[in-house]
This record gives structure tokens, C-alpha cells and sequence, in this order.
């Protein structure tokens, strides 16, 4: 009998993708996320020279919140939903334009309908010369995404494992660049990728700005991942996260969390005046809070 043959990774995650984005798009966890990568993407505009977003788990790109998915979670109501509900005061208001204009432009009417995901996000505040690199490896997420910029010049969509990806494409020509890694973690073992993934990063493309993103149930259980992002020594790193309740039970997503190598120097200070706004806005929980340090682990209150 012929010994199996050894699957490769990517192979093996592409049979064990379950996860589609769709029942989640707009949630807090989102919110937070799209609302730095458009902080990023804006603070990187300021120079004129061209820049390249790579995003290496990219989703389908744009979600309608009408959709059985959208519904059978509702979980956008409690985080875009809730985030348009009302004005901010105009300190706030101003940092989340880009963010919410993004979302609008999705939106034509008064209703909510649809939701940008990051790839679309990014797209929407690129210059002419400014190029994104969306890779997707679930086929028919690929698809509607490959589908929503057939005709985009600005715009390469990939049908990568996003870890590869983020080693192949690695450094960008323009040599500034901004990357986003956002697995769906429904594997073991993805917050050490995550760590690996930001040394092959850093290893590569050192000027980069890299935002991992990363979920938040048993906060115990992210004690290895921060001792492993201090252990690669980086001095640039922001972290951030925003729990919508004290996280006792630990089926929940509690929270939502991201390290940022590279962070725009302006970036902690708007997002010190914009977490408590929305951390208040989404929750009226006591249990609520937000961390932002530039150590790792962040400091909790
Ligand atoms: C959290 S979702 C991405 C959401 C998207 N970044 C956004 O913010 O709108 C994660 C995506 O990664 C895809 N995915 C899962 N494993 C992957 C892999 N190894 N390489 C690339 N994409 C993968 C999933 O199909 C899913 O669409």
C-alpha cells in the first residue's frame, strides 16, 4: 500500500474552512479593526509617495446585512449599528469620518443595507498611484471577491494561503506599505502564526506598518501570544483591545484585540479619544473597558 501522501497546510485549511465572514461583518470586533486600518491607511497619505495595502485574509469584501448570514447573528446591530445610531461629539466625530464615510458610500439611503469589509475599506482611501493586494483563500469568498474588483487596475486579488502570502509578497516595491493579517481562527494554533508571521514581517519589510487582529474569550489564554510579541524585541508596537463585558465566561467573544507594529505616531492619541466613546457606545455593561499600551501584555485598568 502506498503511505499517504503529506498534506500541505494550505491544503489542510482548505479543508477545514467553515468560517465566512458574513455572519460577523460589522460587529464591534470589526469596528475596531476598520476603524485603525483607516487611521493607518489616512496617516500614510501624508506623504505623497505611492504606498500598498496588503490584506492576506481578505473576506468577500462587501456584506449585505440583509442577508440570512447577517441576520441569523445580528451581530452588526450591536456594533455598526450602534455606531451610527447617534452623533459623536466633533473631537470624536472627526477621527471616525474616514471610517464612517467608508461605510456610507456602501450606503446610499438613510438604511444600513451593506457593510465594507477591509478590502473594500482600503480601496476606498487609496490615491490613483496607491495599490491593494487582497488575498483570499476560501474559493467562493475568492470568487465574490475577485468579482467585486475585476475591473479595478489598482486592485490584485490573490487565491493565497494568507501566511504564504504575507512571506511571498513581502517587501512591496513602493517600499511603504501597510499590512493587515485577520485570520478567522478557526485552526489551532493561529496566534503563534500570527507572532511568526509578524517576524517574517518585521524580517522583510521593517518600515512596514503590520496590524494583526485577534479575538478575545479567556484573556488567560493570550498570556503566551504577548510574552511572544515581547520576546521579538520590537520597540514600535501599539496594542489595543475593547472588552464589551468582564470576561467571565470565556465561550464569549469578550473582546477584540490588535497589535500594531509600526503604528502611525498619531495613533494612540486617537484612539485615546475615541475607545471610551465607543467602548460607551456599544455596552452599558460595567464590565466594559479598552486597553491601549505600547507594551506587551498591555496594562488592564
Ligand atoms: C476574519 S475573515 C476576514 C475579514 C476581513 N479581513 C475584513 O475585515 O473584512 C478571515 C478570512 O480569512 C479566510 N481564510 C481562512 N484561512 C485562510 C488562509 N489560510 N489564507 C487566506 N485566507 C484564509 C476566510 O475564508 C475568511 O474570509
Amino acid at each position: 500500500m502506498k503511505p499517504a501522501r503529506p498534506r500541505s497546510r494550505a491544503a489542510l485549511t482548505l479543508k477545514l474552512m467553515n468560517y465566512r465572514h458574513a455572519y460577523h461583518a460589522g460587529n464591534f470586533a470589526d469596528v475596531l479593526k476598520h476603524l485603525v486600518l483607516t487611521l493607518v491607511i489616512e496617516h500614510m497619505k501624508q506623504k505623497p509617495a505611492p504606498f500598498r495595502v496588503i490584506d492576506t485574509h481578505a473576506g468577500t469584501g462587501l456584506y449585505d446585512l440583509t442577508s440570512v448570514e447577517a441576520l441569523k447573528t445580528g451581530e452588526w446591530l450591536s456594533g455598526i449599528g450602534l455606531i451610527r445610531a447617534e452623533p459623536f461629539s466633533p473631537e470624536v466625530a472627526e477621527i471616525l469620518a474616514p471610517y464612517l464615510d467608508c461605510v456610507q458610500s456602501e450606503n446610499p439611503g438613510e438604511a444600513l443595507v451593506r457593510y465594507p469589509g477591509s478590502p473594500l475599506i482600503a480601496r476606498r482611501l487609496l490615491r490613483e498611484n496607491d495599490v491593494l493586494v487582497a488575498n483570499e483563500l476560501h474559493l467562493e469568498d475568492h470568487a465574490e471577491l475577485a468579482s467585486l474588483f475585476a475591473r479595478d487596475v489598482q486592485t490584485k486579488v490573490l487565491h493565497l494561503d494568507g501566511w504564504t502570502a504575507l512571506k511571498s509578497l513581502l517587501p512591496p516595491k513602493e517600499r511603504r506599505g501597510v499590512i493587515l493579517v485577520d485570520p478567522p481562527f478557526e485552526e489551532a494554533g493561529e496566534l503563534d502564526r500570527l507572532v511568526t508571521g509578524l517576524k517574517d514581517v518585521q524580517r522583510r519589510f521593517a518600515t512596514g506598518t503590520v496590524i494583526l487582529w485577534y479575538p478575545i474569550k479567556a484573556p488567560r489564554a493570550l498570556d503566551r501570544f504577548y510574552a511572544a510579541i515581547a520576546a521579538l524585541g520590537l520597540d514600535k508596537i501599539l496594542v489595543t483591545e475593547l472588552f464589551i463585558r468582564d470576561p467571565i465566561d470565556t465561550s464569549l467573544l469578550n473582546g477584540t484585540g490588535l497589535v500594531i507594529f509600526n503604528p502611525p505616531y498619531t495613533l494612540a492619541g486617537k484612539l485615546r479619544t475615541v475607545l471610551p466613546a465607543i467602548t460607551t457606545r456599544f455596552t452599558s455593561d460595567p464590565g466594559a473597558f479598552y486597553v491601549l499600551d505600547k507594551n506587551c501584555p498591555p496594562a488592564r485598568p
